[in-house]
């Protein structure tokens, strides 16, 4: 249980390899999960990888990862909406690496603020995918501390 990382991905993420790939890139959701399963074998640790379109199942699967090493979390557009999604991290006592794949600064202003930042351990975004491997480095270090 504490050796094990929940990787959970929100709204939309299905849909990587076709969504805005001038954005997002054509790295689909399955090379994702290829990549932190790689990475995280690679430190002896075991992955549970998720996807849900809807809110409230995503504060299901948060409260589910209590006990873990950590969450590496892009919960999507609810980043920029979601009390229930902070609310869920505080409660669980989570470590939390929040990830996005786009630089979300450099982008709309409306995704500039995050609920989740502030109860993150951390905050990763604009490297693609190599954002979820950082993610699970992160992690896997606090873990040797
Ligand atoms: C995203 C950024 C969010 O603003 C957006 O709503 C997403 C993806 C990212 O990975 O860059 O769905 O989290």
């Amino acid at each position: 249980m504490a050796d094990t990382i929940h990787v959970l991905n929100g709204p939309n993420l299905n849909l990587l390899g076709t969504r805005e790939p001038e954005i997002y890139g054509r790295t689909t959701l399955a090379d994702i999960e290829r990549m932190c399963r790689e990475t995280a074998a690679a430190h002896g640790i075991d992955i549970v990888f998720r996807q849900t379109n809807f809110e409230g199942e995503l504060v299901t699967q948060l409260q589910e990862a209590r006990g873990s090493l950590g969450v590496v979390l892009n919960a999507g557009a609810y980043t920029h909406t979601s009390i229930a999604l902070a609310d869920a991290i505080k409660a669980a006592g989570l470590n939390v690496v929040e990830v996005h794949l786009s630089n979300v600064f450099a982008r709309e202003a409306f995704r500039h603020h995050s609920f989740l930042s502030p109860v993150a351990r951390g905050v990763i975004c604009g490297f693609g995918a190599e954002g979820y491997r950082l993610a699970i480095a992160a992690l896997a270090a606090s873990r040797a501390k």
